[in-house]
């Protein structure tokens, strides 16, 4: 595997080719295709994130493939992984994606940190279920096997007991030469703030200051707000001839910045409610996903507090035969709510036609005229 890795990086990580102003370049075709605003502080963070490539494709280019192993224990001393901290919608997601899509390397992972650690649970729980001892040396190997690089949006910790299983878990890992690009809304030294035995925390927090450079990014405003600002109405209503799929995958594409998707395992009082289209906190969904399925309001809950942004295709005319599934998107319409989760949907009725015999809708109809404003919008 690691030959291949090494020959496939060859090919591509060829500096001439790739130039040390790479992701700049990337970064103009993003102003002018997509007529993203050109910023400073952007361009300062970009400014690392092609320093760590140049690292990368360095070490990839001149090491021969029978020292892979050196290659790893090199890359962990002299390159330091990237913590990109900020308040939300400044482009910190954007900035990791042009960097992890540029980076033509195999054994790199970009990944929502709540899946990731919700992939470690499941891991650690079934190897108990087997094993005995401790899982994570054999975890952290089979990582490291699959992944070199890993780019981790929204990193965060909520407990105590994540919090110490990433502690164990990423100083074997950066041991093992593992790089990583973090974003997150906290600087580390605000991780996990006011947390239970938040003390036993405090050693993970100093060795990510020291593996990584830690960067703030502060661009000039919320691009995200801009750009709901700018689309006055996510509610797009679908024709015989026009279901709108259209609009909805455009809308989708503007936001992530054409961004790659994954598959999102929330959990839910030990129930597992699977989605397939997830780019960092934008869920892609449809009525059928969120409604056709057996979910109770602890579900929405979850969904709420998991995204901010939801595309829901398809929501259809109203009538009795989908009673249940109308019963469920009323709750789900109130979660999102009460979140102040902004939607963007195709939908087949006018909102304020809503009506169902034995429905009193007053209260969704209203919700969802609301969620089209523009102040619910920049809330
Ligand atoms: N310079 C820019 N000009 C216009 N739009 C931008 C710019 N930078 C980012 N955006 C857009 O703003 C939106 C938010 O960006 P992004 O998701 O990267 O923010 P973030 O910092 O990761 O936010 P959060 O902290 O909420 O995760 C995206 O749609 C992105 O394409
Ligand atoms: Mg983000």
């Amino acid at each position: 595997m690691f030959d291949y890795l090494l020959k496939q990086s060859k090919q591509s990580f060829n500096h001439s080719q790739l130039g040390s102003d790479l992701l700049d370049k990337k970064y103009k075709e993003l102003v002018v295709k997509h007529h993203i605003q050109h910023d400073d502080e952007q361009i300062k963070v970009l400014g690392h994130l092609q320093h760590l490539l140049d690292n990368i494709s360095e070490i990839v280019n001149t090491e021969p493939p029978s020292v892979f192993n050196r290659l790893l224990s090199k890359s962990s001393k002299t390159t330091k992984s990237l913590y990109i901290y900020g308040d939300v919608g400044r482009g910190k997601s954007m900035l990791m994606d042009v960097f992890f899509e540029a980076c033509p390397f195999e054994l790199k992972r970009r990944v929502h940190f709540h899946s990731f650690m919700q992939e470690i649970n499941s891991y650690m729980h079934q190897w108990r279920k087997k094993n005995e001892g401790d899982p994570l040396p054999s975890l952290a190997k089979k990582i490291r096997q699959e992944t070199l690089l890993f780019c981790f949006d929204e990193f965060h910790v909520t407990d105590i007991a994540d919090a110490m299983l990433l502690s164990r878990l990423f100083s074997r890992l950066l041991k093992l030469g593992v790089i990583f690009v973090a974003t997150s809304n906290q600087h580390p030294d605000d991780l996990y703030k006011n947390g239970l035995q938040r003390e036993l925390f405090l050693p993970f927090i100093e060795l990510i200051k020291q593996s990584a450079v830690i960067l703030e990014l502060l661009a000039k405003e919320d691009y995200r707000l801009s750009y709901f600002k700018s689309i006055k109405t996510g509610f797009y209503l679908t024709s015989e001839d026009d279901d709108g799929s259209c609009f909805l995958h455009k809308k989708f594409n503007e936001l992530t910045n054409n961004g790659s998707t994954e598959v999102t395992v929330l959990v839910v009082n030990g129930r597992e409610v699977r989605f397939t289209k997830v780019h960092g906190d934008i869920l892609f969904s449809s009525f059928g996903e969120l409604c056709a399925r057996n979910l109770g309001p602890a579900d929405y809950l979850e969904i709420a507090k998991e995204f901010k942004i939801i595309f829901i295709a398809n929501i259809p005319s109203f009538s009795s035969e989908i009673k249940d599934k109308i019963k469920r998107f009323v709750t789900l319409i109130d979660a999102l709510y009460e979140q102040k989760i902004k939607v963007i949907c195709t939908i087949a009725i006018v909102v304020e036609d809503l009506y169902l015999e034995g429905f009193d809708f007053k209260r969704t109809r209203s919700r969802l005229i609301e969620m089209q404003s523009e102040r619910y919008y920049s809330m």
